[in-house]
Formats: C-alpha cells, sequence, structure tokens
C-alpha cells in the first residue's frame, strides 16, 4: 500500500511510482499541514520540514500569534476567517451569520482500490493499482465535518483530491465555497502554464510567471467553456519538455470553476482549485453531505512531458469508461459543413453512397433533422422527426446507410429549448430564467432547467425514444450556449444558489442513465466546438469534438494545448473542405488527413462535390488510419515542435509503449526561399535500437534519432505535412 500513516510522527506519506506528497497534522489542535509534493522520497523523516519549531510556532506554544501562525503555515486545506488571509478553500453561511471555518483532524480511513463517486464523474481503479486515504477534519462551532479525500494511483504518478462536507449539527448551513484541493508550497520561481481561447480558437498555451496578485484562470459560464480551461500546471523557470519540475491540476468537472494561484507574503504558493464561488450557495440540512468534483493533480520531475504522459495514461485507464476506448472508432463523414440545414434524405444517401464506395464507415446526420428546425432560430426541445426533410422517418435513412455497410449516427442538443418550439409552448417555465426578467437568448436559445427532475425526464425521454426507434451507432451530443440568467422556476429562494452545479449533475445524470440504456452507444460530446472539452465529460464519452475550426492550421495550435493534457484518443478532428469554412484557408488535402489523423479522424464536408483527385485520396487515408490507429490511441505522445511557439513549423509523434514503433507528423507551414533542410529530433524512441524510416531502406541509430535528429528537407510549399513512421529493426 502506498499510503502509510506514521503514529508517532502524526505524518502521512502518499507515494506513486515517481512522487511522494506528504501531510502532518501540527500541534494538539490538529491542523493539517502540508509538507512536502516532489520527487519520489524512499527514506528520511518529512516531518523535519514542517517549520513548527520556527516562530510564529504553532498556537499551544504561541497563543499571542495564533493569526501569525494560521497565516503563514502551508496548509492543506485552509478555513476561512480566522486568521488565513491567503486564499480559503470553504466557507459557510450558519444561521447566526458568520462565515468561518476552522478545520482539526480528527480521524483517517485507508483503503485499497478507487470507486467513482456516485452522482459525478470521478476516477476509479483496483486493489493493486490505488487507494484512498480520506482524513476526517471537524469545526464544531460550525457542526460541520470535511473528510479530505486523496485517491493514490501508484501505477499512474496521480493523486487525486476532493472532499465531502457533512452538516453534523443541528441547523441548516450554506455553503458559500468549497473547492476541491489546495497546495501550499515554497516558491521555486514558478510560471503558471494555462490554456484559453475563444470559439474556434480553443485550448491556446498561456506561460506567465507567478507573482504576488491572484492569477485566477476561470469559468462562470455555467460550463467549462471555450475561454478558460479548469487546468493549471506551475513550473520551474527553464521547464521544456524534457527538464524541470511541474505541479498540475486538471478538474474532473464542466461546469463554473476556478483554478487560483499566488504567491504571499513569505513567497509562498498557494494553488487551489475547486467549483467557483461566484452564485455557488448550496444548503446542507443537518445529516446532508456534499460531496465536490475531483481534482487530478500531477507531479513531474521530467518537464512536460512527463506530465503529459502521466494525464493521458490516468485517463485512458482510470477515467475513460467506453467499450471504444481501446479501439478504433468508424472512420465517419459528419454532414454539418456538407450541407448545415440544406439537406434531405436523398441528400443524405447521396453523401453516403459516395462515402461508402471510399471506404468510410458511418454517417453523422448533424443539427437540422427534427421539427421545424430550417435554421437555427427554432425547433430545439422538438425532438421528431421532421418529415419534410426526411420522408421515411430515421428508420428508413438508418436502414438504407446500414445497407450500405455504413454505421448511422445523429445530433442532438438535449439540453435546449428554442423560444419558437412546441416545447417552449408548453412549457415556458422549463427555461433557465430569472423570474420577471426577460431572459437573454444566446443563438435564439435558452437553457432548459436540468435541475428539475421532470425536464430531465422528458429531455432524456426524447433523445432515448429516437435512440429505440432505428439502428443508431453514434451521439454526438452538442451544447451551444452558456448559461445565464440564474433562476429556476423550481428551487426555493434559498436554493437558487444550487441551480448551477445542479445543472450539471443533471447533465451528468442523463449521460449516465444514456449509456446505461445504451452501452454501445459510441457518444461524442461537443459544445460549439470544444466548450465543454473537460475531463467531466470524457467519464461519458471517449471522445470530444476539439473545434469548430477544422482547419489544418488552425488546429495545430487547438490540438497541442488540447494534447497537453488529453490523449489523442478523445480530440475530435475530420478533414474538411476547402477553402475554409472559419478562416478562408487552402491547404492541400494530404496535410488535413495528416492532422485529423492526430485525432480520432473523419471527414465533414460534401464528398459528392470533391475533386477525382480527392477522392482518390480518401481510401489511402482511411487505410493511412486503419495503419496507425493503434499506435497513435495507445502510444506516449511526444511535441517535438510548436507551431505556436515558433511560427514556423510543427512537430509532434506518438511513439508505442514497447519503443518498437513510432509516428511523427512534422509540418511545415510556411514555405521559405533559399532554405536549408531542418534537424529534427526524435524524442522517445529507444537510444539502444535501430529504426527504419518507413519508405527508405537506410537504418537508423535510435541514439542518433533522439540526440542528433534527422535532416527534413524543405517540403516546397505553405502548410506542406509528412508522416515519418519508424520501426524497431
Ligand atoms: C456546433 C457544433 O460544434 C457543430 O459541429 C455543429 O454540430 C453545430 N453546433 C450544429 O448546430
Amino acid at each position: 500500500m502506498s499510503i502509510s500513516y506514521d503514529e508517532n510522527e502524526r505524518i502521512f506519506k502518499l507515494d506513486t511510482k515517481n512522487s511522494t506528497y506528504a501531510i502532518g497534522v501540527v500541534d494538539e489542535e490538529g491542523f493539517l499541514a502540508h509538507i512536502y509534493y516532489g520527487d519520489r522520497l524512499r527514506e528520511g523523516q518529512v516531518g523535519s520540514l514542517l517549520r513548527t519549531d520556527e516562530p510564529p510556532f504553532v498556537p499551544s506554544v504561541n497563543d499571542r500569534d495564533r493569526v501569525s501562525f494560521l497565516d503563514s503555515c502551508p496548509m492543506e486545506y485552509p478555513g476561512h476567517g480566522l486568521g488565513d488571509y491567503r486564499e480559503s478553500c470553504i466557507s459557510v453561511r450558519t444561521g447566526n451569520g458568520s462565515s468561518a471555518v476552522g478545520l482539526q483532524y480528527v480521524s483517517h480511513k485507508i483503503t485499497a482500490g478507487k470507486t467513482s463517486f456516485r452522482d459525478l464523474p470521478s476516477s476509479f481503479g483496483a486493489e493493486g493499482e490505488c487507494g484512498v486515504l480520506e482524513i476526517t477534519c471537524e469545526d464544531r462551532a460550525a457542526g460541520l465535518t470535511v473528510a479530505l479525500q486523496y485517491g493514490v494511483f501508484d501505477d499512474t504518478d496521480v493523486i487525486t483530491r476532493s472532499v465531502r462536507v457533512c452538516n453534523t449539527g443541528k441547523d441548516a448551513v450554506w455553503l458559500t465555497k468549497v473547492y476541491s484541493a489546495c497546495l501550499d508550497m515554497d516558491d521555486q520561481g514558478f510560471e503558471a502554464i494555462s490554456l484559453h481561447g475563444s470559439w474556434a480558437r480553443e485550448r491556446q498555451m498561456q506561460r506567465v510567471p507567478v507573482s504576488h496578485a491572484k492569477l485566477n484562470v476561470e469559468s462562470v459560464r455555467g460550463e467549462s467553456g471555450h475561454q478558460d480551461h479548469p487546468f493549471m500546471a506551475l513550473v520551474t523557470p527553464g521547464t521544456n519538455q524534457e527538464t524541470g519540475r511541474v505541479y498540475a491540476m486538471h478538474f474532473v468537472y464542466s461546469g463554473n470553476f476556478r483554478v487560483q494561484v499566488q504567491s504571499d507574503q513569505f513567497d509562498q504558493v498557494r494553488m487551489v482549485m475547486g467549483i467557483h464561488p461566484e452564485d455557488f450557495c448550496w444548503k446542507l440540512l443537518p445529516g446532508e453531505s456534499f460531496q465536490s468534483p475531483e481534482a487530478v493533480m500531477v507531479y513531474s520531475g521530467t518537464g512536460l512531458s512527463g506530465m503529459t504522459h502521466t494525464f493521458h495514461d490516468f485517463y485512458r485507464k482510470h477515467l475513460i469508461r467506453s467499450p471504444y476506448r481501446d479501439r478504433k472508432r468508424p472512420v465517419l463523414i459528419n454532414n454539418w459543413e456538407a450541407t448545415y440545414f440544406d439537406f434531405n434524405t436523398e441528400k443524405l444517401i447521396e453523401i453516403a453512397r459516395q462515402a461508402a464506395a471510399l471506404g468510410i464507415e458511418m454517417l453523422v446526420m448533424d443539427d437540422g433533422w427534427f421539427g421545424n428546425r430550417f435554421d437555427d432560430n427554432r425547433a430545439l426541445g422538438d425532438w421528431f422527426v421532421n418529415e419534410e426533410k426526411l420522408p421515411g422517418g430515421l428508420a428508413y435513412l438508418a436502414d438504407q446507410v446500414n445497407g450500405l455497410g455504413m454505421k448511422f449516427g445523429i445530433w442532438f442538443e438535449p439540453e435546449m429549448i428554442s423560444p419558437d418550439s412546441e416545447l417552449y409552448r408548453a412549457h415556458p417555465d422549463w427555461a433557465i430564467a430569472i423570474p420577471g426578467r426577460r431572459a437573454s437568448l444566446c443563438r435564439n436559445q435558452y437553457v432548459l432547467d436540468l435541475s428539475r427532475p421532470e425536464v430531465r425526464d422528458y429531455a432524456y425521454e426524447a433523445v432515448a425514444s429516437v435512440l429505440r426507434s432505428a439502428n443508431i451507432a453514434y451521439v454526438k451530443w452538442d451544447m451551444n450556449r452558456q448559461l445565464s440568467d440564474l433562476g429556476s422556476a423550481a428551487l426555493p429562494a434559498d436554493r437558487m444558489g444550487e441551480l448551477y452545479h445542479r445543472y450539471v449533475l443533471g447533465v451528468y445524470e442523463m449521460q449516465e442513465r444514456l449509456l446505461r440504456e445504451f452501452p454501445d452507444l459510441l457518444l461524442e460530446n461537443c459544445s460549439g466546438g470544444g466548450a465543454r472539452f473537460d475531463p467531466g465529460m470524457l467519464y461519458y464519452s471517449p471522445q470530444i469534438w476539439c473545434s469548430d475550426d477544422t482547419d489544418a492550421i488552425e488546429r495545430l495550435k487547438i490540438q497541442e494545448g488540447t494534447a497537453m493534457i488529453y490523449p489523442l484518443s478523445t480530440m475530435g478532428a475530420h478533414v474538411s473542405a476547402c477553402p475554409n469554412h472559419i478562416v478562408g484557408r487552402v491547404t492541400p488535402f494530404e496535410t488535413r488527413g495528416h492532422v485529423a489523423l492526430m485525432g480520432t479522424f473523419g471527414y465533414e464536408l460534401d464528398v459528392t462535390a470533391l475533386s477525382e483527385e480527392e477522392k482518390q485520396m480518401i481510401p489511402q487515408q482511411v487505410a493511412m488510419y486503419h495503419k496507425y490507429n493503434d499506435l497513435i490511441r495507445e502510444g506516449d505522445y511526444y511535441r517535438v515542435a510548436s507551431y505556436a511557439e515558433n511560427h514556423a513549423f510543427d512537430c509532434c509523434g506518438v511513439v508505442g509503449k514497447d519503443r518498437t514503433e513510432a509516428l511523427y507528423l512534422y509540418v511545415q507551414v510556411l514555405g521559405r526561399p533559399n532554405c536549408r533542410s531542418r534537424r529534427i529530433r526524435f524524442p522517445g524512441l529507444a537510444e539502444d535500437r535501430q529504426y527504419r524510416l518507413e519508405g527508405e531502406e537506410r537504418i537508423y541509430a535510435g541514439e542518433l534519432l533522439v540526440k542528433a535528429g534527422m535532416n527534413i528537407q524543405d517540403l516546397h510549399g505553405d502548410f506542406q505535412s509528412r508522416l515519418l513512421h519508424f520501426t524497431a529493426v
């Protein structure tokens, strides 16, 4: 077991393969102090790292300066309002109007293996792979116990963090803040890496110094969002792919979040992660508990690539549950960019017929097949087939597509309601809105109040009855606006602050139900592109649509930021038509194929309108997908060069776990006049092996490729790409 408690020293030690995390119970009062997180310690007394023998000393020695102690001790889970002026992790409103929380150790429990939470997406693992430490703390004055939960994954170098708060008092308590994790450490000159973006520009990397001002990465949009990502990594100066210390947190949650870092007056940093406290207020009756979502914490002493490998392995092994996780996904063709709303059965069958002949394996019918949905102004909520577009209904269409040897998939946006819909006319109070205030529209739609069980039941049944009516293998679950106008017709005033979180729980409940009833369904989550690309959604769908921007060059940046944390098998990526609909750029069909290959791979274009030359490339690309997908899905990902940083070229690769095979993608973004070759190194290959590069007879020493690299000749032209496939000989 990799979790131990030293009774004499009162120290918890959590060990993974390469990291150690230590917590101490200090003073008679039982404060929980953070001691150490970093490279694995096999020996030595970590207790010597506690600064309890330095002024201001612990309160039992120096109670006159209790505040000084609370404000300087590295806390494991800091309370609120009692003298620690740094960011708190928990605050409340009690019957007497107090907001304070102060936590003291009571007991602990260590168990083998880990199960997921009941209502929230979260990691899991078998005995022998992981264990759980639960430290129970209490605040008698507030009438609360707080269980600090640590999942310790020996096999993947991950520690998960969460808390469960229980009202043990006699009166109701309102939780106004409950973060999931805190990490207090000495500042090592840290820089913070985070991901920001917008629609069609998701997950761009940012790296800034950590300072004495608070740095918040956050969403108050009701979903994780295009603009910010629930992730932060603190890195030591000079950290690159291969070297440096990295402390990262990633949130398994799809709603409002905050991740924050700040250096304090003593140059200690505090990093916290949790549900955003704005508009959050959860009423807890006596005996009730609140479970916080899970934060995934990773330490890498081997730079960013060590962090990336840990996240990839962890999500593949301990978070994604879909039967498709370890399988090739059918190569799909989606009609969105091909037709938008202008399609009918005949058009779709023609696309399917030509696509099937080229080797494409599934047709996905996107937005526009239901109700009065001739454009994006109406009909969300009316989940019955538009017979004008689809005479004969879905079963007929699905049968025709199946008859061509293809699977059939369909688009839904179950969380929404259009003002112009039969559903809204029947249930205007089902939209999220503040009573007495006109709710704001976005894409001419409102959000359904999924905190209400009857609304969830309707929305679920609407989707499920369609799925029961035809042979449907895949669902794209979309969500095209963010939440606003926090109000529910069903929640009492003193529970309105629960709406955002209850909404997210409602989405999770619906997706869980869907997967239980249709266990073989391939679910792809989506939110106006990649606005809800987060670990919470990965628990339900093994892939998520990465971005509405399908331009191969823009995708280099989006996929680089995404792949820093997420396995390539989760990144929805398609070859689309040119000029690209978002940026108007024209890129070679081959390059579009190569870039999409580094994700799930599929098509999103009108195959009937392609040139013969382009059509002929599709069977080759499908074959390429089948040849390399096992490696791409299961291997270790390496970032070699970043177009986002160098503005000239890009290179990433995947190396098989046994190092016998590797595939790198090199993209020359702009052609250059009068230039020499570029020397590219290939990290991840085994230095003691020899490799053959596909298409060449020559054998290369692994050591040469890793340490010195290869000269890649100019590819002549803009947006050119080359795949380099190495096999060990
Ligand atoms: C946003 C998605 O990202 C697109 O792929 C498409 O499904 C549209 N919504 C449909 O409205």
